[in-house]
């Protein structure tokens, strides 16, 4: 039997993802029972305002416990991470932020007995030796970058806690994700979101990437739409628990730029590989999502067509309104 998610924090809250994520929570939840945090200082805009927010490391486990205390969290959310480019220039930093992040999130769950603790998985766990194309949930799990190392061992200590002290811990292998709110934080897939604000602001995009790079990606909508259903989704369905595969749409560099173009004809692109080259080649070009659509119903609703012409909408609007960076 399940607990009741009522209060819950939000670890990485001002991140791409967080930012977005925590203002569907609120509105689903009350404001004041999505409790936002970051190491980087309250917002001040909408989502400073909306509801309580905490300044902590998620490394500093007392000052993370007192937050949930003081709140009277039963469910962390836990987006805090250091993502792969990032990651490669330092990465103990990334061990240290994603493990001792991680773990003080699952002792503290254990300890006050929460509802539940999400922290999502990524692609960035496959690697060598695993199929590219549709990628199945069971395999190789070899990732050449500090960030998919720790996303394994998250996987493993989510479904460790689960076992071993029956907290409810659930994670997702998300894709890339596109999102025109708030610019990605230093992973390997943001190319494909500098993208669209570089067609936007200046007709042209220099792609750190090859043409024919191809990876899962995923449209932040759909995003906040999966993580909440695996949230609440109903625990005895669940037979996978910290690892689910997401899978959305699937596209090459070209190919992303060849649907901007569909838009803004003149839209010119160059194509010069750096590190993250050799990081987007370990990674899947498509996932097989079976697992997740047969245990919480997981189906995505965007495809390339309409990211696009969702993201151009949204980016022009606020260009005009000299915002697009706001
Ligand atoms: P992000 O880099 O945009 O945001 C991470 C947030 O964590 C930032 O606001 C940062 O300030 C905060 N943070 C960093 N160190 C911290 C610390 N010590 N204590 C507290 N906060 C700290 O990341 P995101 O894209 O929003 O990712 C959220 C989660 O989703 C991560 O676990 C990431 O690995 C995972 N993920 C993201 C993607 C993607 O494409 N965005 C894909 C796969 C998985
Ligand atoms: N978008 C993420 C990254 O590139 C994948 O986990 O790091």
């Amino acid at each position: 039997m399940s607990k009741t998610i009522s209060k819950i924090l939000v670890t990485g809250a001002l991140g791409q993802i967080g930012s977005e994520l925590t203002t569907e929570l609120r509105r689903r939840y009350g404001d004041s029972n999505v409790v936002a945090s970051d190491l980087k200082p309250g917002p001040e805009g909408e989502l400073g305002q909306a509801g309580p927010f905490e300044q902590v490391s998620v490394t500093d486990a007392e000052g993370l416990t007192a937050v949930c205390i003081r709140h009277n969290i039963d469910t962390i959310v836990h987006l805090a991470a250091i993502l792969s480019a990032t990651g490669e220039k330092d990465p103990l930093a990334a061990w240290h932020v994603n493990m001792t992040g991680l773990i003080n999130a699952l002792e503290i769950a254990r300890d006050l007995e929460l509802a539940q603790v999400l922290c999502p998985s990524s692609i960035a766990v496959f690697g060598a030796g695993c199929p590219r194309d549709n990628t199945p949930q069971e395999t190789v799990l070899k990732p050449s970058t500090i960030y998919g190392v720790t996303k394994v061992a998250g996987e493993l200590l989510c479904d460790y806690y689960v076992g071993r002290y029956g907290v409810d811990a659930r994670g997702l292998r998300y894709p890339g994700i596109v999102s025109a709110e708030t610019l990605p934080g230093g992973g390997t897939t943001d190319y494909a979101v500098e993208i669209y604000y570089s067609a936007v602001e200046n007709g042209e995009y220099t792609c750190f990437v090859s043409e024919d790079t191809r990876l899962p990606m995923m449209y932040m909508p759909d995003c906040i739409k999966g993580t909440i259903d695996l949230m609440e989704a109903d625990p005895d369905r669940l037979i996978h628990h910290g690892d689910f595969n997401m899978g959305s749409m699937s596209f090459s560099a070209g190919e992303l730029a060849a649907s901007i173009r569909e838009h803004i004809p003149g839209f010119r692109t160059t194509y010069r590989p750096d590190y993250r080259q050799a990081i987007a080649d370990s990674w899947p070009s498509s996932i097989d999502d079976t697992a997740a659509r047969d245990e919480w119903d997981w189906r995505p609703e965007y495809d390339l067509q309409a990211m696009t012409g969702d993201m151009l909408a949204k980016l022009r609007t606020r260009h005009e309104a000299g915002l697009l960076y706001r």
